[in-house]
């Protein structure tokens, strides 16, 4: 494990050195991205793709260790609700605040505890409902 993070650390320092020695003729560009990327996650909502990533796909793509897959949740969603205004609406009040009644996914509820109510912002859960309709 030791060494693991050792060679982590010698890989990012070589990463950083190799950076700052080749971007120096376009400072002005990479100090813009770097601003950029700094302040995107403060002042806009993130990528749906990548806030699903980051907050869902740990649980629901676990290959149903902890949750189910988010696949098998969506089928379930689908048939209910086939258009898309519906299907967010029943995904978003769920995800906002999870309860037993709201659940629509039962063998889920048999196979795993609730679902923990995390604190998300709207915006964020309006665009992963969005992408988990149209992309997954
Ligand atoms: C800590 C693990 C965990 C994370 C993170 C998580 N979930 Fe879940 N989720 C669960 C579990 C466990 C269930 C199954 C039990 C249930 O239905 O509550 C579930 C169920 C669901 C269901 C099905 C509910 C139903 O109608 O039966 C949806 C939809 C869902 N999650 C969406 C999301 C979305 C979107 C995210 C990311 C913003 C997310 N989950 C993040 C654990 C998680």
């Amino acid at each position: 494990m030791k060494t693991y993070i050792w060679i982590l650390a010698i890989a990012f320092l070589f990463i950083s050195f190799a950076f700052t020695s080749s971007g120096k003729e376009k400072e002005g560009s990479s100090k813009i991205s770097q601003v950029k990327d700094n302040v995107y996650p403060l002042i806009l909502t993130q990528d749906p793709g990548d806030f699903y990533k980051k907050q869902c796909a740990f649980c629901h793509e676990s290959e149903g260790l902890i949750a189910p897959d988010m696949k098998d949740i969506k089928k379930v969603y689908i048939e209910k609700f086939p258009n898309k205004p519906d299907f967010e609406k029943a995904m978003l009040e769920f995800v906002k605040h999870p309860t037993k009644e709201k659940a629509l996914y039962k063998k889920g509820l048999d196979q795993y505890t609730l679902m923990p109510k995390m604190p998300f912002k709207e915006e964020d859960l309006k665009g992963v409902v969005e992408y988990i309709y149209t992309k997954i």
